[in-house]
């Protein structure tokens, strides 16, 4: 319907598909779902539905491949992925950077032992039989010690999949987001984001409304519309886990994280 007002226009503003210029790369049950929705309320936001997975999946069906994923665009829109897994994938970053070497990248982030608990939530929702918590994350009962080939451990250890991407990609390159304060205080959130990808700051907290049942923000275009919330597998209800066990998850990880805020350059707090 518009072919004949996009020539009049010129090349440059015909809408196209275009590769994106910035990637949510992790992590999962970070509150990625919840960044990329409010991120696709901006007017200069493009964003792909599911996550492409091109990086660490299905990388050798080729650029033109992925670009044919992406919606299509205007030369003042910028097109956004999220794929969780990327952060935690080896040959990831330097396929990003083959790319395009100025891409820019947001992780968010999240207490680690909240997230795992989280994750494991997430991967026995689907099953009918399945182990505790404590009896996967400890190798034995007895000794404490924590199995960390457990990917729902492996991936909370954000220093060491950080440090993999700093060998390709310079820290400026990267923004942080705190998950926690992401449900907290979207508003604020979302101006470091827009700041960070150039984009005026359309978002702010008048774009949320969190009075739902359910306690999660909802992002709203249109600062008098109805809110879109995520779906009821967003923020499920976590298993009981023993005090004990998250006392010891707590002093596996406090040492990571602590090596966390010292490559980035600032503190999460988590506990
Ligand atoms: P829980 O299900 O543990 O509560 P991801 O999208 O990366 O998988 O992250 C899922 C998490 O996003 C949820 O974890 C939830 O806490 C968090 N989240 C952040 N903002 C949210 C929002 N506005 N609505 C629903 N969930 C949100």
């Amino acid at each position: 319907s518009g072919s004949i007002n996009h020539q009049s226009m010129g090349e440059n503003h015909v809408q196209t598909k275009r590769l994106p210029q910035a990637i949510i790369i992790g992590v999962k049950k970070g509150g990625t779902r919840a960044l990329l929705e409010f991120l696709r309320a901006h007017p200069n936001v493009r964003a792909t539905g599911p996550e492409p997975h091109f990086f660490d999946k299905y990388y050798e069906r080729g650029l033109e491949w992925y670009r044919n994923l992406m919606p299509t665009s205007d030369p003042n829109q910028i097109t956004i992925e999220k794929t969780p897994s990327y952060f935690i994938t080896k040959e990831v970053p330097r396929r990003v950077f083959e790319m395009s070497s100025d891409m820019k990248l947001i992780v968010v982030v999240r207490d680690p032992v909240i997230r795992a608990i989280s994750d494991y939530a997430q991967v026995t929702s689907r099953l009918k039989k399945f182990k505790s918590f404590e009896e996967m994350a400890f190798i034995d009962n007895n000794t404490q010690i924590i199995d960390t080939s457990w990917a729902v451990i492996r991936i909370g250890l954000y220093a060491k999949h950080l440090q993999r991407w700093l060998q390709v990609f310079p820290l400026e390159q990267f923004h942080f987001v705190s998950g926690e304060n992401l449900i907290r205080n979207p508003g604020d959130e979302m101006l470091s984001v827009q700041s960070f990808l150039g984009l005026d700051p359309i978002l702010t907290h008048k774009n949320f409304i969190t009075n739902n049942t359910r306690g999660f923000p909802c992002v709203r275009k249109k600062t008098s519309g109805k809110g879109h919330c995520l779906e009821g597998n967003k923020g499920r209800p976590h298993p009981y886990v023993h005090p004990r066990v998250i006392e010891r998850l707590r002093e596996f990880y406090r040492p990571s994280n602590q090596k966390f805020y010292k490559l980035v350059g600032r503190s999460f707090d988590w506990p």
